[in-house]
């Protein structure tokens, strides 16, 4: 899989890198990250990338052009034509709420395109012409679309084929249809007793079909969205 992050601060995504699922992710799914800075291929001057919105009010919007040329210096043709044959997706608040279910759709892509903006977000041509799609982390407003797009890269990449140590860990996690949607139930490790919080005698007590009980009484229902 390849994974294609358009944003102003590149950098940010180094340490992106380094988390152990995303590492084997990288060798066993042959998973590549890159990152591309509007600002290197604006051609207006000093890498300007924004500008004041129509009709006036706070903040800047990310221009057009600028993510035009930055498409069409990636990918061969017009930027318009990125969105052929892949998804970019533009993250925003107005978007398609993000969640497990999507992070599966969008895991099972070859490659994926996300695009993050800073200030008042993206002129709305962008949405319109160049993007497939809008993705939102969830109902509240971030200072920009990176800190949304690394939780998805996070959340797409631990689907991974080799991404996990146990693929297993998939399967009953918290939102999974294997939970029909729920949230999966506490767990335990040593000491058995710290400070006198003790541990539910039942998880030690070696009896699985009784420890199955407990867990599938101990599952949370699905969140409401
Ligand atoms: N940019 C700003 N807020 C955002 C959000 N909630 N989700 C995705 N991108 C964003």
């Amino acid at each position: 899989m390849r994974i294609d992050i358009f944003t102003l601060f590149p950098e940010w995504f180094d340490w992106l890198r380094r988390p152990r699922h995303l590492a084997n992710a990288a060798v066993s799914a042959d998973l590549e990250l890159r990152c591309f800075n509007y600002r290197d291929t604006s051609s207006l001057p000093a890498g300007q990338v924004d500008d004041a919105p129509y009709g006036g009010g706070p903040g800047m919007v990310l221009r057009v052009d600028v993510v035009a040329a930055a498409l069409e210096a990636v990918y061969d043709g017009p930027a318009e034509r990125a969105r052929e044959g892949r998804r970019v997706v533009v993250l925003t608040p107005r978007g398609r709420p993000f969640s497990d279910a999507v992070a599966t759709e969008l895991a099972a892509l070859p490659e994926l395109v996300l695009l993050s903006g800073r200030y008042e977000g993206f002129d709305e041509r962008v949405h319109a012409h160049l993007a497939s799609d809008a993705v939102s982390l969830g109902p509240f407003v971030l200072a920009g679309g990176e800190v949304a797009a690394m939780a998805i890269v996070d959340s797409v990449c631990r689907r991974l084929p080799g991404a996990l140590g146990n693929a297993a860990s998939l399967d009953r996690e918290s939102f999974s249809p294997g939970l029909d949607g729920g949230t999966e139930h506490p767990h335990y490790t040593r000491p058995p007793d710290f400070r006198g919080w003790r541990v539910p005698e039942v998880l030690t007590s070696g009896d699985h079909g009784a420890i199955e009980a407990w867990r599938a009484a101990h599952t949370g229902p699905a969140p409401v969205t």
